[in-house]
Protein backbone atom coordinates (compact mmCIF):
# COMPACT_ATOMS: atom_id res chain seq x y z
CA UNK A 1 0.00 0.00 0.00
CA UNK A 2 1.55 3.45 -1.00
CA UNK A 3 0.39 5.82 1.46
CA UNK A 4 1.87 8.77 2.93
CA UNK A 5 2.73 8.66 6.43
CA UNK A 6 2.42 11.87 7.66
CA UNK A 7 3.03 12.52 11.11
CA UNK A 8 4.38 16.03 12.06
CA UNK A 9 1.41 18.51 11.73
CA UNK A 10 1.92 22.22 12.02
CA UNK A 11 -0.01 25.58 10.75
CA UNK A 12 1.97 25.20 7.01
CA UNK A 13 0.56 22.06 6.81
CA UNK A 14 -3.56 24.01 6.78
CA UNK A 15 -1.96 26.11 3.61
CA UNK A 16 -0.70 22.13 2.15
CA UNK A 17 -3.65 19.97 2.32
CA UNK A 18 -6.56 22.51 3.64
CA UNK A 19 -9.15 24.01 0.92
CA UNK A 20 -8.17 27.58 1.45
CA UNK A 21 -11.73 28.56 2.84
CA UNK A 22 -10.62 29.82 6.48
CA UNK A 23 -7.05 31.61 7.21
CA UNK A 24 -7.09 30.06 10.88
CA UNK A 25 -4.95 31.80 13.40
CA UNK A 26 -1.38 30.31 13.53
CA UNK A 27 -1.99 28.72 17.18
CA UNK A 28 -3.21 25.36 17.16
CA UNK A 29 -5.04 24.88 20.46
CA UNK A 30 -4.30 21.38 21.71
CA UNK A 31 -6.29 20.99 25.00
CA UNK A 32 -9.10 22.84 27.01
CA UNK A 33 -10.49 23.02 30.29
CA UNK A 34 -13.20 25.18 31.61
CA UNK A 35 -12.71 28.93 30.13
CA UNK A 36 -8.68 27.96 29.51
CA UNK A 37 -7.20 26.85 26.19
CA UNK A 38 -3.74 25.63 25.58
CA UNK A 39 -1.34 25.52 22.22
CA UNK A 40 1.23 23.28 21.60
CA UNK A 41 4.04 25.02 23.07
CA UNK A 42 2.00 25.30 26.54
CA UNK A 43 1.04 28.33 25.97
CA UNK A 44 -2.25 29.50 27.92
CA UNK A 45 -5.53 31.58 26.85
CA UNK A 46 -8.41 32.50 28.30
CA UNK A 47 -11.44 31.88 26.28
CA UNK A 48 -13.71 34.74 25.90
CA UNK A 49 -14.46 33.28 22.52
CA UNK A 50 -16.45 29.67 23.44
CA UNK A 51 -15.53 28.22 19.87
CA UNK A 52 -18.47 31.26 18.79
CA UNK A 53 -20.57 30.52 20.82
CA UNK A 54 -20.29 27.29 21.40
CA UNK A 55 -18.75 25.64 24.71
CA UNK A 56 -20.98 27.63 26.72
CA UNK A 57 -20.35 25.20 29.36
CA UNK A 58 -16.46 25.31 28.90
CA UNK A 59 -14.13 23.03 27.41
CA UNK A 60 -13.76 18.87 28.56
CA UNK A 61 -16.80 19.83 31.01
CA UNK A 62 -16.03 16.62 33.55
CA UNK A 63 -20.06 15.78 33.14
CA UNK A 64 -20.29 16.08 29.42
CA UNK A 65 -17.28 14.03 28.92
CA UNK A 66 -19.26 11.27 31.33
CA UNK A 67 -22.33 11.32 29.56
CA UNK A 68 -20.09 11.29 25.73
CA UNK A 69 -18.28 8.26 27.40
CA UNK A 70 -20.73 6.57 28.49
CA UNK A 71 -22.97 6.81 25.44
CA UNK A 72 -19.85 6.18 23.15
CA UNK A 73 -19.51 2.31 24.81
CA UNK A 74 -23.37 1.81 24.21
CA UNK A 75 -24.20 3.15 20.33
CA UNK A 76 -23.10 5.90 18.61
CA UNK A 77 -25.44 5.53 15.68
CA UNK A 78 -28.50 3.89 13.91
CA UNK A 79 -29.61 6.40 11.08
CA UNK A 80 -33.55 7.19 11.27
CA UNK A 81 -34.77 4.21 9.84
CA UNK A 82 -34.95 3.70 13.39
CA UNK A 83 -35.49 6.25 16.54
CA UNK A 84 -32.92 6.16 19.73
CA UNK A 85 -33.57 6.85 23.53
CA UNK A 86 -31.30 9.47 24.17
CA UNK A 87 -33.21 11.80 20.71
CA UNK A 88 -36.32 10.92 22.16
CA UNK A 89 -35.59 12.14 25.85
CA UNK A 90 -33.90 15.28 24.14
CA UNK A 91 -36.51 16.26 22.01
CA UNK A 92 -39.09 15.66 25.17
CA UNK A 93 -37.03 18.20 27.49
CA UNK A 94 -36.61 20.50 24.14
CA UNK A 95 -40.71 20.52 23.69
CA UNK A 96 -41.52 20.42 27.60
CA UNK A 97 -39.23 23.80 27.55
CA UNK A 98 -40.63 25.47 25.09
CA UNK A 99 -43.62 26.56 22.75
CA UNK A 100 -42.97 23.74 20.55
CA UNK A 101 -44.95 20.56 20.37
CA UNK A 102 -42.22 18.89 17.39
CA UNK A 103 -38.70 18.68 16.99
CA UNK A 104 -36.23 17.68 14.12
CA UNK A 105 -32.77 16.71 15.02
CA UNK A 106 -29.98 18.14 12.33
CA UNK A 107 -26.13 18.27 12.73
CA UNK A 108 -25.51 22.35 12.66
CA UNK A 109 -27.18 25.75 12.62
CA UNK A 110 -27.36 25.65 8.74
CA UNK A 111 -29.12 22.76 8.59
CA UNK A 112 -31.41 23.27 11.13
CA UNK A 113 -32.67 26.70 9.39
CA UNK A 114 -32.66 24.54 6.06
CA UNK A 115 -35.36 22.33 7.46
CA UNK A 116 -36.76 25.36 9.09
CA UNK A 117 -37.21 27.42 5.71
CA UNK A 118 -38.52 23.97 3.90
CA UNK A 119 -41.14 23.49 6.50
CA UNK A 120 -42.26 26.95 5.66
CA UNK A 121 -42.26 26.28 2.26
CA UNK A 122 -44.46 23.41 2.55
CA UNK A 123 -46.58 24.21 5.12
CA UNK A 124 -48.25 27.36 2.93
CA UNK A 125 -48.09 24.99 -0.29
CA UNK A 126 -50.41 22.75 1.97
CA UNK A 127 -52.32 25.07 3.21
CA UNK A 128 -52.63 27.94 0.88
CA UNK A 129 -51.19 26.58 -2.33
CA UNK A 130 -47.55 27.27 -4.56
CA UNK A 131 -47.72 31.12 -5.13
CA UNK A 132 -47.65 32.05 -1.34
CA UNK A 133 -43.72 31.00 -0.86
CA UNK A 134 -41.98 34.09 -0.40
CA UNK A 135 -39.38 33.99 2.26
CA UNK A 136 -38.66 37.65 4.00
CA UNK A 137 -35.59 37.65 6.27
CA UNK A 138 -33.82 40.70 7.37
CA UNK A 139 -30.31 42.50 5.97
CA UNK A 140 -27.40 42.06 7.95
CA UNK A 141 -28.34 38.65 9.43
CA UNK A 142 -26.73 35.58 9.43
CA UNK A 143 -28.62 31.55 8.55
CA UNK A 144 -25.49 29.37 7.47
CA UNK A 145 -23.65 28.61 4.60
CA UNK A 146 -25.90 26.28 2.46
CA UNK A 147 -27.23 27.79 -0.68
CA UNK A 148 -30.59 28.53 0.83
CA UNK A 149 -29.60 29.64 3.84
CA UNK A 150 -26.85 31.88 2.40
CA UNK A 151 -29.82 33.26 0.19
CA UNK A 152 -32.20 33.96 3.24
CA UNK A 153 -29.19 35.44 5.03
CA UNK A 154 -28.86 39.18 4.38
CA UNK A 155 -25.26 39.22 3.20
CA UNK A 156 -24.57 39.86 -0.40
CA UNK A 157 -20.90 38.73 -0.19
CA UNK A 158 -21.90 35.04 1.10
CA UNK A 159 -23.78 34.67 -2.02
CA UNK A 160 -21.12 35.99 -4.27
CA UNK A 161 -20.13 33.95 -7.08
CA UNK A 162 -22.85 31.29 -6.18
CA UNK A 163 -25.95 32.43 -7.99
CA UNK A 164 -28.46 31.32 -8.87
CA UNK A 165 -29.37 31.20 -5.74
CA UNK A 166 -32.95 30.21 -4.76
CA UNK A 167 -35.55 32.62 -5.36
CA UNK A 168 -38.65 33.83 -3.58
CA UNK A 169 -36.66 35.80 -0.62
CA UNK A 170 -36.94 39.26 -0.08
CA UNK A 171 -34.77 41.08 2.67
CA UNK A 172 -35.66 44.58 4.27
CA UNK A 173 -33.53 46.50 7.56
CA UNK A 174 -33.75 44.93 11.09
CA UNK A 175 -35.85 46.52 13.37
CA UNK A 176 -37.66 48.42 10.89
CA UNK A 177 -41.30 48.24 11.11
CA UNK A 178 -42.38 50.11 8.19
CA UNK A 179 -39.78 48.11 5.52
CA UNK A 180 -41.05 44.68 6.68
CA UNK A 181 -44.71 46.13 6.23
CA UNK A 182 -44.03 47.35 2.60
CA UNK A 183 -43.21 43.86 1.17
CA UNK A 184 -45.04 41.34 3.62
CA UNK A 185 -48.16 40.01 1.86
CA UNK A 186 -50.36 37.02 0.74
CA UNK A 187 -47.27 35.53 -0.81
CA UNK A 188 -45.07 35.57 1.97
CA UNK A 189 -44.62 31.79 3.61
CA UNK A 190 -42.50 33.01 6.44
CA UNK A 191 -40.37 36.16 8.04
CA UNK A 192 -37.00 34.49 9.04
CA UNK A 193 -35.35 36.51 12.13
CA UNK A 194 -32.62 36.52 14.79
CA UNK A 195 -33.73 38.16 18.03
CA UNK A 196 -30.50 39.07 18.37
CA UNK A 197 -28.61 39.82 15.12
CA UNK A 198 -25.08 37.50 16.05
CA UNK A 199 -22.98 38.07 13.05
CA UNK A 200 -24.24 41.00 12.05
CA UNK A 201 -23.08 43.05 14.70
CA UNK A 202 -24.67 41.93 18.05
CA UNK A 203 -27.61 43.71 17.38
CA UNK A 204 -31.13 42.89 19.67
CA UNK A 205 -34.46 43.14 18.36
CA UNK A 206 -36.47 46.11 19.72
CA UNK A 207 -39.35 44.57 21.86
CA UNK A 208 -42.07 46.33 20.19
CA UNK A 209 -40.41 45.54 16.81
CA UNK A 210 -40.69 41.82 17.63
CA UNK A 211 -44.47 41.77 18.54
CA UNK A 212 -45.26 44.03 15.23
CA UNK A 213 -43.35 41.41 13.12
CA UNK A 214 -45.83 38.60 15.01
CA UNK A 215 -48.75 40.31 14.63
CA UNK A 216 -47.98 40.73 10.70
CA UNK A 217 -47.36 37.20 10.32
CA UNK A 218 -50.71 36.39 11.81
CA UNK A 219 -52.12 39.04 9.66
CA UNK A 220 -50.96 37.03 6.50
CA UNK A 221 -50.99 33.53 7.75
CA UNK A 222 -47.35 33.66 7.54
CA UNK A 223 -45.38 31.44 9.68
CA UNK A 224 -42.55 33.38 12.34
CA UNK A 225 -39.24 31.41 12.21
CA UNK A 226 -36.74 32.34 15.11
CA UNK A 227 -33.32 31.36 14.20
CA UNK A 228 -31.38 30.93 17.82
CA UNK A 229 -28.70 29.14 16.66
CA UNK A 230 -26.16 31.30 18.57
CA UNK A 231 -28.98 32.93 20.92
CA UNK A 232 -30.42 29.87 22.65
CA UNK A 233 -29.35 27.71 24.92
CA UNK A 234 -29.04 30.17 27.56
CA UNK A 235 -27.01 32.05 26.02
CA UNK A 236 -28.89 35.35 26.51
CA UNK A 237 -30.40 34.69 30.39
CA UNK A 238 -33.14 32.92 29.70
CA UNK A 239 -33.12 29.19 27.57
CA UNK A 240 -34.09 31.10 24.48
CA UNK A 241 -33.88 34.40 23.97
CA UNK A 242 -37.60 34.57 22.51
CA UNK A 243 -39.01 34.39 26.21
CA UNK A 244 -37.37 37.83 26.79
CA UNK A 245 -39.47 39.56 23.65
CA UNK A 246 -42.47 38.26 24.79
CA UNK A 247 -42.86 37.04 21.28
CA UNK A 248 -43.12 33.38 20.47
CA UNK A 249 -42.64 31.69 17.09
CA UNK A 250 -43.87 29.00 15.41
CA UNK A 251 -40.64 27.75 14.38
CA UNK A 252 -37.55 27.88 16.33
CA UNK A 253 -33.93 27.05 15.23
CA UNK A 254 -30.85 26.02 17.19
CA UNK A 255 -27.45 25.03 17.48
CA UNK A 256 -23.98 26.11 18.71
CA UNK A 257 -24.52 25.44 22.84
CA UNK A 258 -26.28 22.32 22.27
CA UNK A 259 -23.78 20.14 21.90
CA UNK A 260 -21.11 22.05 23.74
CA UNK A 261 -18.94 21.65 20.37
CA UNK A 262 -20.28 17.89 19.40
CA UNK A 263 -22.41 18.96 16.44
CA UNK A 264 -25.93 18.96 16.83
CA UNK A 265 -28.78 21.63 15.19
CA UNK A 266 -32.41 21.49 16.18
CA UNK A 267 -35.50 22.87 14.52
CA UNK A 268 -38.65 23.00 16.94
CA UNK A 269 -42.09 23.97 15.71
CA UNK A 270 -45.78 23.61 16.50
CA UNK A 271 -47.60 20.91 15.93
CA UNK A 272 -49.95 22.87 13.36
CA UNK A 273 -46.52 24.27 11.15
CA UNK A 274 -44.48 20.52 12.03
CA UNK A 275 -47.35 18.41 10.28
CA UNK A 276 -45.85 19.60 6.89
CA UNK A 277 -42.78 17.81 7.30
CA UNK A 278 -44.63 14.82 6.62
CA UNK A 279 -42.85 11.07 6.42
CA UNK A 280 -40.57 11.29 3.17
CA UNK A 281 -40.71 15.00 3.11
CA UNK A 282 -37.08 15.89 4.52
CA UNK A 283 -34.48 13.77 5.99
CA UNK A 284 -30.50 13.20 7.68
CA UNK A 285 -28.73 10.11 7.80
CA UNK A 286 -26.64 11.87 11.60
CA UNK A 287 -29.44 13.81 12.34
CA UNK A 288 -30.67 12.93 16.19
CA UNK A 289 -28.19 10.94 16.30
CA UNK A 290 -27.36 9.14 20.28
CA UNK A 291 -23.87 10.35 20.98
CA UNK A 292 -25.21 13.93 19.69
CA UNK A 293 -28.33 13.76 21.61
CA UNK A 294 -27.12 12.02 24.70
CA UNK A 295 -24.93 15.25 25.11
CA UNK A 296 -27.30 17.36 23.89
CA UNK A 297 -29.77 16.01 26.75
CA UNK A 298 -27.31 16.55 29.18
CA UNK A 299 -26.18 20.05 28.34
CA UNK A 300 -30.07 20.90 28.52
CA UNK A 301 -30.47 19.30 31.75
CA UNK A 302 -27.45 21.77 33.18
CA UNK A 303 -28.21 25.07 31.45
CA UNK A 304 -31.50 25.20 32.29
CA UNK A 305 -31.23 25.46 36.30
CA UNK A 306 -32.10 28.98 37.65
CA UNK A 307 -28.22 28.98 38.91
CA UNK A 308 -26.50 28.71 35.28
CA UNK A 309 -29.14 31.32 33.77
CA UNK A 310 -29.22 34.00 36.38
CA UNK A 311 -25.67 33.24 36.21
CA UNK A 312 -25.30 34.66 32.80
CA UNK A 313 -26.58 38.19 34.26
CA UNK A 314 -24.29 38.45 36.59
CA UNK A 315 -21.21 37.80 34.39
CA UNK A 316 -23.07 40.40 31.30
CA UNK A 317 -23.34 42.85 34.38
CA UNK A 318 -19.35 41.92 35.24
CA UNK A 319 -18.68 41.85 31.09
CA UNK A 320 -20.32 45.55 30.66
CA UNK A 321 -18.57 47.03 33.67
CA UNK A 322 -15.62 45.73 32.65
CA UNK A 323 -15.56 46.42 29.10
CA UNK A 324 -17.04 50.52 30.02
CA UNK A 325 -13.65 50.50 32.46
CA UNK A 326 -11.55 49.39 30.00
CA UNK A 327 -13.39 51.99 27.37
CA UNK A 328 -13.08 55.06 29.86
CA UNK A 329 -9.23 54.76 30.06
CA UNK A 330 -8.96 54.17 26.07
CA UNK A 331 -11.89 55.87 24.52
CA UNK A 332 -12.07 52.67 21.83
CA UNK A 333 -15.75 51.94 21.87
CA UNK A 334 -18.87 53.90 20.85
CA UNK A 335 -21.54 51.38 22.47
CA UNK A 336 -21.21 48.21 24.44
CA UNK A 337 -24.29 46.36 23.71
CA UNK A 338 -25.95 42.94 24.21
CA UNK A 339 -27.79 40.01 25.81
CA UNK A 340 -26.48 37.82 28.30
CA UNK A 341 -23.14 36.58 27.36
CA UNK A 342 -23.39 37.61 23.93
CA UNK A 343 -22.04 40.90 24.33
CA UNK A 344 -20.66 43.81 21.41
CA UNK A 345 -18.32 46.79 21.46
CA UNK A 346 -18.27 48.75 18.62
CA UNK A 347 -15.46 50.53 17.33
CA UNK A 348 -15.17 54.35 17.74
CA UNK A 349 -15.74 55.37 14.11
CA UNK A 350 -11.61 56.41 13.64
CA UNK A 351 -10.97 53.05 14.58
CA UNK A 352 -13.09 51.72 11.94
CA UNK A 353 -12.36 48.20 10.48
CA UNK A 354 -9.86 47.37 13.50
CA UNK A 355 -11.98 45.06 15.58
CA UNK A 356 -9.72 41.94 13.75
CA UNK A 357 -6.36 44.07 14.98
CA UNK A 358 -7.67 43.68 18.63
CA UNK A 359 -8.80 39.85 18.84
CA UNK A 360 -4.62 39.33 17.23
CA UNK A 361 -3.28 41.87 19.91
CA UNK A 362 -5.79 39.75 22.48
CA UNK A 363 -4.56 36.20 21.57
CA UNK A 364 -1.01 37.64 21.61
CA UNK A 365 -1.88 38.43 25.76
CA UNK A 366 -3.31 35.03 25.87
CA UNK A 367 -6.97 35.65 25.12
CA UNK A 368 -9.19 34.70 22.63
CA UNK A 369 -11.95 36.90 21.64
CA UNK A 370 -13.90 37.47 18.20
CA UNK A 371 -15.66 39.79 16.14
CA UNK A 372 -18.82 40.80 14.50
CA UNK A 373 -17.89 41.55 11.37
CA UNK A 374 -15.02 44.73 11.34
CA UNK A 375 -16.21 47.15 13.89
CA UNK A 376 -18.05 44.95 16.33
CA UNK A 377 -15.80 43.61 19.07
CA UNK A 378 -17.39 40.22 20.15
CA UNK A 379 -17.57 38.09 23.36
CA UNK A 380 -19.25 34.76 23.76
CA UNK A 381 -17.30 32.83 26.60
CA UNK A 382 -19.22 30.01 28.42
CA UNK A 383 -22.04 30.63 30.67
CA UNK A 384 -19.99 29.53 33.65
CA UNK A 385 -16.81 31.22 33.06
CA UNK A 386 -15.17 31.71 36.80
CA UNK A 387 -14.77 35.33 38.40
CA UNK A 388 -11.48 35.09 38.13
CA UNK A 389 -11.09 34.37 34.67
CA UNK A 390 -13.33 37.03 33.49
CA UNK A 391 -11.24 39.79 35.54
CA UNK A 392 -8.10 38.04 34.30
CA UNK A 393 -9.46 37.86 30.66
CA UNK A 394 -10.05 41.35 30.94
CA UNK A 395 -6.40 42.73 31.72
CA UNK A 396 -5.42 41.05 28.91
CA UNK A 397 -7.74 42.59 26.96
CA UNK A 398 -6.61 45.85 28.29
CA UNK A 399 -3.02 45.78 27.46
CA UNK A 400 -4.49 44.15 23.90
CA UNK A 401 -6.22 47.81 23.61
CA UNK A 402 -3.30 49.55 24.30
CA UNK A 403 -1.25 48.23 21.80
CA UNK A 404 -3.32 48.70 19.03
CA UNK A 405 -3.91 52.02 20.25
CA UNK A 406 -0.69 52.88 20.16
CA UNK A 407 0.11 51.38 16.96
CA UNK A 408 -2.52 53.42 15.21
CA UNK A 409 -1.62 56.42 16.68
CA UNK A 410 1.60 55.43 15.86
CA UNK A 411 0.62 54.78 12.06
C1 LIG B 1 -27.75 32.98 13.79
C2 LIG B 1 -27.00 31.88 13.09
N1 LIG B 1 -27.66 31.05 12.29
C3 LIG B 1 -27.04 30.04 11.66
C4 LIG B 1 -25.69 29.83 11.79
C5 LIG B 1 -25.02 28.71 11.05
O1 LIG B 1 -24.69 27.68 11.94
P1 LIG B 1 -23.66 26.54 11.49
O2 LIG B 1 -22.35 27.21 11.28
O3 LIG B 1 -23.67 25.56 12.63
O4 LIG B 1 -24.19 25.95 10.23
C6 LIG B 1 -24.94 30.69 12.61
C7 LIG B 1 -23.49 30.53 12.75
O5 LIG B 1 -22.76 31.41 13.12
C8 LIG B 1 -25.63 31.74 13.28
O6 LIG B 1 -24.96 32.60 14.07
Amino acid sequence: MDRKVTQQVTRATFDEVMVPNYAPSAIIPVRGEGSHIWDKEGKEYIDFAGGIAVTALGHSNPTLVNVMREQAGQLWHLSNVMTNEPALRLAKKLTEKTFADRVFFANSGAEANEAAFKLARRYAFDHFGPEKHEIIAFNKSFHGRTLFTVSVGGQAKYKEGFEPTPGGIKHCDYNDIEQLKAIISDKTCAVVMEPIQGEGGIIPANIEFAKQVRELCDQHNALLVYDEVQSGVGRTGTFFAYEQLGVTPDVLTTAKALGNGFPVGAMLATEKAAKSLAFGTHGSTYGGNPMACAIAEAVVDIVDTPEVLSGVAKRHDLFVEGLKALNEKHHVFKEIRGMGLLIGAEMIDSLAGKAGEIIKAAAEEGLFALVAGPNVLRLAPSLIIPEQDIAEGLARLDKAIATVVANNKAA
